[in-house]
């Protein structure tokens, strides 16, 4: 049996959420199993396929059809029999998936615990920031017509009234030591791209921030250490990550406004914000849904904001391979927008929602723990390109009210 979670004493000290997630000898090995069988798919197999395509496929298509494969559907019709690739995504499908069954039952035992440390220490942590609820949210398909990422119950399943215990599903990487992210905060994204606006626009002076679908709100830190003048909000359709992230944070010491609301239609005024971001959050949600969450973006925005949304880059800019390869999750992972969202183009979807076209922008920056300063630097004087996105850069798209 698992040992019970150690229950924090009724100190004013507010407790770590993640310590109520406790693992049994074989669950924890099953999670660090898991974790780094996804690890290997992901950083190696995936390159194995590339192979694959290199002397098999691509040049099975090359005799077939008199050319090199021109788009990455095209690639995926022609390689989804080869043993390689079948075998890479069943690797990758199963470790995901394997991911979270190996944490449900830890979820769940360590729900009410986890429920009733949150109550307890609300009066401690409303004095930092702040936690403003929709207990009426309705959460449109594209949300609730499957488990987002191969993820039970996705962002959105609440268990008990208040309850906060599936955000901690996302903490899944963090229990598996060393080989998953500890920070939460996927690699320094928040970091990367708020130091490269300030180093970009020197005079720029956010009053407000908005970090659309934040989940827990972990890039918002670093937004808050790059412009420590700036009041933080976090805005997701989500309940439980909101609650854990403004617990979260209070213990941190760090004030974030968090709202649900869904980033469609949002109840601030017009201009009430300077900068508005996102990260991973686009392609989750459907074409028609960007195209208002853009709108939203614009209305937003004060004159002179800048709107910096991370994601994956268009299939545009991309090679057919790269195309392939990006869209797998379209097909296997339980994300059925990610490839409409990079087919369209940004800075049109940009352009209709207002922007003037010669204040769009789409650009990879460099992730700041991949790049040596000089590299750095080199990148902000446009002599060198940031590292593509994923592989030490992060592909980022907006505008300027
Ligand atoms: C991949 S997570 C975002 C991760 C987070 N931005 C980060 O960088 O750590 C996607 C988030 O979008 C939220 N979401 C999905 N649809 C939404 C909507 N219409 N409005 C607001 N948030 C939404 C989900 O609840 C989820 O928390």
């Amino acid at each position: 049996m698992p040992e019970a979670p150690l229950l924090p004493s009724d100190t004013p000290e507010i407790p770590d959420l993640d310590s109520y997630l406790v693992q049994s000898h074989d669950e924890r090995a099953r999670t660090r199993y898991t974790t780094a069988l996804l690890n290997h798919s992901m950083l190696n197999l995936r390159y194995g396929v590339w192979d694959a395509y290199k002397v098999d496929t691509g040049p099975r298509i090359e005799r077939t059809f008199g050319r090199p494969a021109k788009s990455g559907k095209e690639i995926y019709q022609n390689i989804k029999t080869n043993t390689f690739f079948r075998t890479y995504s069943s690797i990758r499908y199963n470790a995901q998936e394997m991911g979270a069954h190996g944490v449900i039952d830890a979820i769940e035992r360590g729900a009410p615990a986890v429920n009733a440390a949150v109550k307890r220490h609300a009066a401690a942590t409303d004095r930092c920031g702040s936690l403003r609820l929709n207990s009426g949210m309705k959460y449109p398909h594209y949300l609730t017509g499957m488990d987002a990422h191969l993820s039970p119950g996705g962002y959105w399943t609440e268990r008990h009234e208040g309850d906060v215990s599936q955000a901690l599903l996302f903490q899944v990487r963090r229990l598996s030591g060393p080989i998953g992210n500890s920070a939460r905060d996927f690699a320094g994204v928040g970091a990367s791209i708020a130091t490269y606006l300030k180093r970009r626009y020197p005079d720029f002076r956010p009053r407000r921030i908005l970090d659309m679908g934040t989940q827990e709100g972990k890039q918002l830190y670093s937004y808050g250490q790059v412009f420590p003048e700036a009041e933080l909000h976090g805005l997701d359709i989500a309940a439980p990550s909101l609650r854990y992230g403004h617990h979260q944070a209070a213990r941190a010491g760090i004030p974030i406004h968090f709202s649900q609301q869904n980033a469609e239609h949002v109840d601030y005024p017009d201009g009430y914000f300077d900068l508005i971001v996102s990260s991973f959050f686009l392609h989750e949600i459907s074409v028609p849904a960007t195209k208002r969450v853009i709108a939203e973006s614009y209305r937003l925005l004060a004159p002179g904001g800048i709107m910096a949304h991370m994601e994956l880059p268009p299939s545009k800019s991309c090679s057919p391979l790269q195309n392939f390869t990006f869209d797998w999750d379209s097909r296997f992972n339980n994300e059925p927008h990610y490839a409409h969202f990079r087919s369209q183009d940004y800075a049109a979807l940009c352009k209709s929602a207002g922007f003037p076209a010669k204040n769009t922008f789409e650009i990879t920056v460099p992730n700041l723990g991949s790049v040596t300063p000089d590299d750095y630097e080199s990148f902000m004087r446009g002599e060198k390109d940031a590292p593509f996105h994923g592989l030490g850069g992060w592909f980022i798209f907006g505008g300027i009210k």
